[in-house]
């Protein structure tokens, strides 16, 4: 199956549920940025008036360039937020932060009425089993990786890599037995920011692209 194909055939599927003066959670991803460029096109051909709240500093510099008109979520709460997974199982648990940015998106799925993923099918599993970034301040590295090896992760830096907010990754293949009690267990680690199991916040809805095609998917 063509997985760009499917990225962006979900991504389309997703412009559907946007609508005229919405504020617009935007995500982080090449799937999101699909999303963001054919919003642009529908801003430019003049149907569409909306404001996007970005969640990490690519994207808003792709809106920006596209001529997106922008905001921040302490002057705007977003209607809907539409962002990609690295994976999603089937309670919608997911796990994000492949590209760094998961603190961001959390923050403004979080703040979101409405939040969507959207993914190509490769992203759907049972069982969510990715290693787990997990942004941490740089100088807690050290005890933040003891306690992480304490309880049975094995957490590795993420090279030449720091992300909007100056901070590390450290990629943590652990067990998810609960991923609930696994993201507020991971977050009382004192020098961590945040991780990117994203059980709290999940979405109402995943559009999976099947090539030309889409699945929608309620919980
Ligand atoms: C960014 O930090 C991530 O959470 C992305 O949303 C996630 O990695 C999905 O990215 P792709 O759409 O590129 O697979």
């Amino acid at each position: 199956m063509d997985l760009e194909l499917s990225k962006k055939s979900a991504a389309a599927k997703a412009l559907e549920y946007v609508e005229d003066g919405m504020v617009l959670g935007l995500g982080t991803g090449s799937t999101a940025n699909y999303f963001i460029e054919l919003l642009a096109e529908k801003i430019k051909e003049g149907n569409l008036s909306i404001i996007g709240i970005p969640t990490s500093t690519r994207t808003k510099e792709l809106a920006l360039g596209l001529g997106i008109e922008l905001s921040t979520l302490e002057q705007h709460q977003p209607d809907l937020d539409v962002d990609g997974a690295d994976q999603i199982d089937a309670e919608f648990n997911l796990i994000k932060g492949g590209g760094g940015a998961h603190t961001r998106e959390k923050k403004v799925a979080t703040a979101s009425k409405r939040f969507i993923v959207i993914a190509d099918p490769t992203k759907l599993v049972d069982r969510l089993d990715w290693h787990v970034p997990i942004e941490v301040l740089p100088h807690s590295r050290e005890q933040v990786e003891q306690k992480l090896l304490e309880i049975g992760g094995k957490p590795e830096l993420r090279e030449n890599f720091t992300t909007d907010g100056g901070n590390l990754i450290l990629d943590t293949k652990i067990e998810i037995p609960d991923a609930l009690e696994l993201e507020s267990r991971l977050n009382s680690i004192p020098g961590v920011i945040d991780n990117g199991i994203f059980a709290k916040r999940r979405p109402e809805l995943v559009i999976m692209g099947k090539g030309e095609g889409t699945k929608v998917m309620e919980r």
